[in-house]
């Protein structure tokens, strides 16, 4: 079998993460409850992939990372947190349902959207006009997941700072193969299960020590007791309820994975897998290419179509014929699909 399906999941684990997932399964605690010498141990593990992300994303607060489900819930918690009715916030057309849905079923938000040139590229130019008294949040796909194309988000991130708006990075399908620096941005969403190598079920938000969220979630976190509201500081203001301290062992496993590798290293070999496939598909016929043909605009994904067929009939018989994974459809990016010009058949994604 051919596992060209990571930008859903990584589909290899490494085997530390394995035995880590095991390990905390087979001798379990509850992390921050209580005293004794397992749940301590428990507690130890929470905080060390905080320590781990820490020196993923380049900072020195463990703390300002927190633990969710995955991204999607990451960035729930960042959207409803910051956002208040009549507030103005700023996405672009190649989001992902997980922006989507939370903004356009929250009421009295007022949305502009900016849409991507043919591959999906926003000139950060568009974002400075559209902001106005009343913006209050700008949220960027840093890399589409039907595409793969990479945002500059260092330009937007000036954008936002000068004008001190929160911007908040989907970094979804980036985060462990880009080399991103949290100290420039308000706010990261990541899932653990893709690029990062954990166990499904884990994610987390980086939140700039300078912002505080609304809660989403409360509930018991083992530290203040007494009060009947969640504590101020993050990251129990936030997590609420037991943790997946299995998972987040793993994930922890999965960061160290990226970091002993080497990002570089990684996104090289990307680079050298995305350069064959993009060049083949480029000289066959009958082939539309939704991704641009330099790997270095890329992430891990690339999407096409042959001919007129319909997505999901290309990825049954790559599936069915040649035991070859990939995505098809629409991705939960409809308006990425709209952009790409791809919105009636939807597309294949291959992401290595
Ligand atoms: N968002 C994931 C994908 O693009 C699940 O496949």
């Amino acid at each position: 079998m051919i596992y060209l399906d990571n930008a859903a999941t990584s589909g290899t684990k490494p085997d530390t993460v394995i035995s880590a997932v095991n390990k905390e399964l087979l001798q379990s605690a509850n992390p921050g409850r209580s005293s004794h010498k397992l749940a301590l141990r428990a507690s130890t593990k929470i905080y060390e992939v905080r320590e781990s992300l820490s020196k993923l994303f380049n900072v020195n607060s463990p703390e300002s990372f927190i633990l969710t489900p995955n991204a999607t819930y990451a960035l729930n918690f960042a959207i409803k947190g910051i956002l208040n009715s009549g507030d103005h916030v700023i996405i672009t057309s190649m989001e992902h349902n997980s922006v989507l849905r939370p903004l356009y079923s929250t009421n009295h938000i007022e949305i502009s959207m900016i849409k991507g040139n043919s591959f999906g590229f926003i000139d950060p130019f568009k974002i400075k006009e559209k902001i106005k008294h009343n913006t209050r949040l700008i949220i960027v796909n840093h890399s589409s997941n039907v595409n793969g194309i990479v945002q500059d988000i260092f330009k937007i991130s000036k954008i936002a700072k000068s004008y001190d708006i929160p911007l908040l990075i989907d970094a979804s399908q980036s985060a462990g193969i880009i080399d991103i620096d949290a100290n420039n941005f308000d706010m990261i969403a990541f899932p653990g299960h893709k690029s990062l190598y954990g166990p499904q079920g884990t994610g987390g938000l980086y939140l700039n020590p300078h912002l505080k969220l609304k809660t989403l979630i409360e509930g018991g976190t083992g530290s203040n007791s007494k009060s009947f509201y969640n504590p101020s500081d993050s990251p129990d203001r936030y997590e609420s309820g037991t943790l997946n301290t299995p998972g987040f062992a793993g994930l922890r496993e999965g960061v160290e994975f990226v970091l002993k590798e080497g990002i570089d290293n990684i996104r090289n070999h990307e680079h050298y897998l995305l350069k064959i496939l993009l060049e083949n598909l480029y000289n066959m016929k009958n082939i539309t290419l939704y991704s641009p043909l330099n790997s270095d605009l890329i992430s891990n994904s690339v999407a096409f179509n042959i001919n007129k067929k319909d997505s999901f009939e290309t990825a049954q018989i790559l599936s069915e014929n040649f035991d070859i994974c990939v995505r098809a459809g629409f991705h939960c990016a409809y308006p990425a699909h709209q952009t790409l010009k791809s919105d009636k058949n939807g597309s294949v994604r291959i992401s290595v």
